[in-house]
């Protein structure tokens, strides 16, 4: 019986169930052999069956009895009074926690500032009033997002910068940068041990199981299906137009030179699990912050590019103002992934302290047209064809 099971040491993680969550759920349960127990809504058979058919996807097949073994679920809620918990579940989860991963949070992009705040601000500060009572050397690895930049539009962002003096593009921003601060307060007013991580865009290439967790440019290429394959109210379909038709011009009010920092999950997750899990014993007390971005921005050209590939018939123009919108493109404009909030960036991000941490990593390979092709769902046969 190994040391975690006789002492009953566990990793709580919260977010199980989405995107990044499941990713580090995987990683920490099998090339990290954690016990963890994964904190998430609904009952424990349901949280625990909809974590292992995500797995299950991910590892594209299943994850072996040990792994599935190691890994117990509690039903709670990170905007909850006590996560939750009944309080001997809290008190003996705390008291066998030897990290805290939080990645639990709400990415509605574009969503209402009191809903954000409850997730990501209450919800942070439920988190470390929980890790408040687990042992002094308990880790927190909170995820954050660069995008606690708020509205800098230009430079370099350092790891360490945590500042509102340019205030915000999106309620979302604010509520991961408020809780952030709150993070860097506690773990400083503690002497605790804390990684936060700080991911660009984060984005899937491989195929997408209907009911598994997505990612932004997923909701952009399926945005743009929709048009294409079926039409939108009072929008025709692009394949009716296929047959020598004019097709669909598509203006965006996004500016023609945007550009994003969009990050591959494998790189991201491994990056994340070497500085959160490999290192943690290295990085010692206090608070340490981490860019996992990609080396190059990618141009939104290159995005529509890969749209337009795939979509034959669809040209899209990127446009600074938006007259007289036709009905495709106001429903392009009220659908648009919360992403391209961030259009008007021109910023780039420091990585010294995450390079220090994943020595030896590679980096992801450059974004091309094929990867974004993929990302965003287009898989399937080309919709002009046949
Ligand atoms: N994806 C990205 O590109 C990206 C980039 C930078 C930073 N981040 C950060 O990474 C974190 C996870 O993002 P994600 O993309 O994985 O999001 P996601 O797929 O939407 O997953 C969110 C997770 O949080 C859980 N959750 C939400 N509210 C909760 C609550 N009150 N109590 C317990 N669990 C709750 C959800 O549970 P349910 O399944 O029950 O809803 C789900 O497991 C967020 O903090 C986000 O800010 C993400």
């Amino acid at each position: 019986m190994s040391r975690s099971m006789l002492l009953g040491v566990t990793t709580l993680l919260t977010g199980a169930t989405g995107f990044l969550g499941s990713r580090l759920l995987l990683g920490l349960l099998t090339t990290r052999g954690r016990h963890v127990t994964v904190l998430g809504r609904g009952t424990v058979s349901e949280l625990r069956s909809r974590v292992l058919v995500i797995l299950e996807d991910l590892a594209g097949g299943g994850i072996g009895a040990r792994a599935r073994s190691r890994l117990r679920c509690v039903a709670g809620d990170v905007t909850r009074p006590w996560l939750g918990l009944a309080p001997a579940v809290y008190g003996r989860l705390a008291r066998e926690a030897e990290a805290v991963w939080h990645c639990a949070g709400d990415i509605a992009l574009t969503g209402e500032r009191e809903r954000l705040f409850r997730a990501n601000v209450h919800g942070t500060e439920r988190i470390l009033q929980f890790a408040e009572s687990t042992s002094p050397s308990c880790r927190l690895v909170h995820m954050s997002t660069v995008a606690v930049a708020g509205g800098r539009r230009t430079g370099v962002v350092a790891e360490e910068d945590l500042t509102d003096t340019s205030g915000f593009e999106t309620h979302y921003d604010e509520s991961k940068y408020r809780a952030e601060t709150l993070v860097r307060d506690w773990a400083r007013r503690l002497d605790r041990p804390v990684a936060v991580l700080r991911p660009g865009i984060v984005a899937s290439g491989r195929a997408h199981r209907e009911g598994m967790p997505g990612h932004p440019l997923r909701v952009l290429g399926d945005m743009i299906g929709t048009i294409a394959r079926n039409g939108a109210p009072g929008i025709p379909p692009v394949v009716s137009l296929r047959r020598g038709g004019p097709g669909l011009r598509l203006r965006l009010r996004v500016p023609a030179d945007a550009e994003f920092n969009i990050v591959p999950d494998g790189y991201a997750t491994e990056a994340m699990l070497r500085i959160g899990h490999d290192a943690a014993e290295d990085l010692g007390h206090g608070v340490r912050t981490f860019h996992v971005v990609h080396p190059g921005e990618t141009p939104m050209r290159l995005i529509v590019e890969a749209i337009e590939a795939h979509h034959v018939g669809l040209t899209l123009e990127c446009v600074g103002d938006l007259p007289d919108p036709t009905p495709a493109e106001s429903f392009v404009a009220g659908h648009l992934p919360g992403f391209l909030s961030y259009c008007h960036h021109r910023r780039a991000y420091g990585r010294r302290s995450a390079l220090a941490w994943t020595d030896g990593l590679p980096d992801p390979a450059p974004i091309d047209r094929d990867y974004l092709a993929r990302a965003m769902g287009f898989t399937g046969a080309v919709p002009h064809a046949g």
